[in-house]
């Protein structure tokens, strides 16, 4: 399975590392390829949250600048499977609900909406403008799945990691992708 993994300019910059961390970990050797897009503004954020996008880079198959708009996956010919914007700042939930392909994410993400391909997008902002709730709406209208990185407390999480999985595996889920990230609700015993 090839995945674009885009890590956008939001807080959380750490929800993208742990995705790539999963996608090439020993358990899954040899089942995705991953094509990794970091922006300006991510890196800015990697900085600041104390995230090391260095090791992150060294686990995907291919890494992007945002900037790179002749890469491969520019084009919807690339055949790229699934994608996910993680975290999605406001900034480019906009670009992407509204066409704007200004940069490599918002047109590989374009290209997912155009051939009806599985696009997760993990918005993160709070509280949410009038303009960002709209754009969810638009996404979700054309395709998309909104999975924002929102707490529960049902499975009594102890550590920040254990939240951090909790949100990557509602990502999984989204991909129809396997995990034991988190425990899931079997219901009252
Ligand atoms: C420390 C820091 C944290 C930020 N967190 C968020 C955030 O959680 N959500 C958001 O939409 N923008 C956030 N921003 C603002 C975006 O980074 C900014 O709008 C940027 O232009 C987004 O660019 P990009 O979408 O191209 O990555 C943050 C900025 C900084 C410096």
């Amino acid at each position: 399975m090839k995945i674009t993994v885009a890590i956008s300019g939001a807080s959380g910059v750490v929800l993208g590392k742990r995705l790539v961390e999963f996608l090439k970990s020993d358990a899954n050797k040899g089942k995705y390829m991953v094509h990794l897009i970091v922006s300006e503004a991510a890196k800015e954020i990697a900085g600041y949250e104390d995230v090391d996008l260095a090791c992150v880079r060294g686990l995907a198959d291919y890494c992007y600048d945002e900037g790179d708009i002749a890469a491969g996956i520019s084009s919807s010919s690339y055949g790229i499977d699934a994608m996910v914007v993680i975290p999605c700042s406001m900034k480019t939930l906009s670009a992407i609900a509204n066409g704007l392909s200004e940069n490599l994410i918002d047109r590989a993400a374009e290209n997912m909406l155009k051939m009806g391909r599985r696009l997760v997008v993990v918005p993160r902002d709070t509280p949410l403008s009038l303009a960002a709730l709209e754009n969810m709406v638009k996404l979700r209208t054309a395709g998309a799945l909104i999975v924002p990185p929102v707490m529960a407390y049902y499975y009594k999480p102890a550590s920040v990691d254990d939240v951090t999985d909790f949100f990557v595996g509602k990502v999984l889920d989204s991909l129809q992708i396997e995990h034991d990230l988190y425990d899931r609700w079997s219901g009252i015993k």
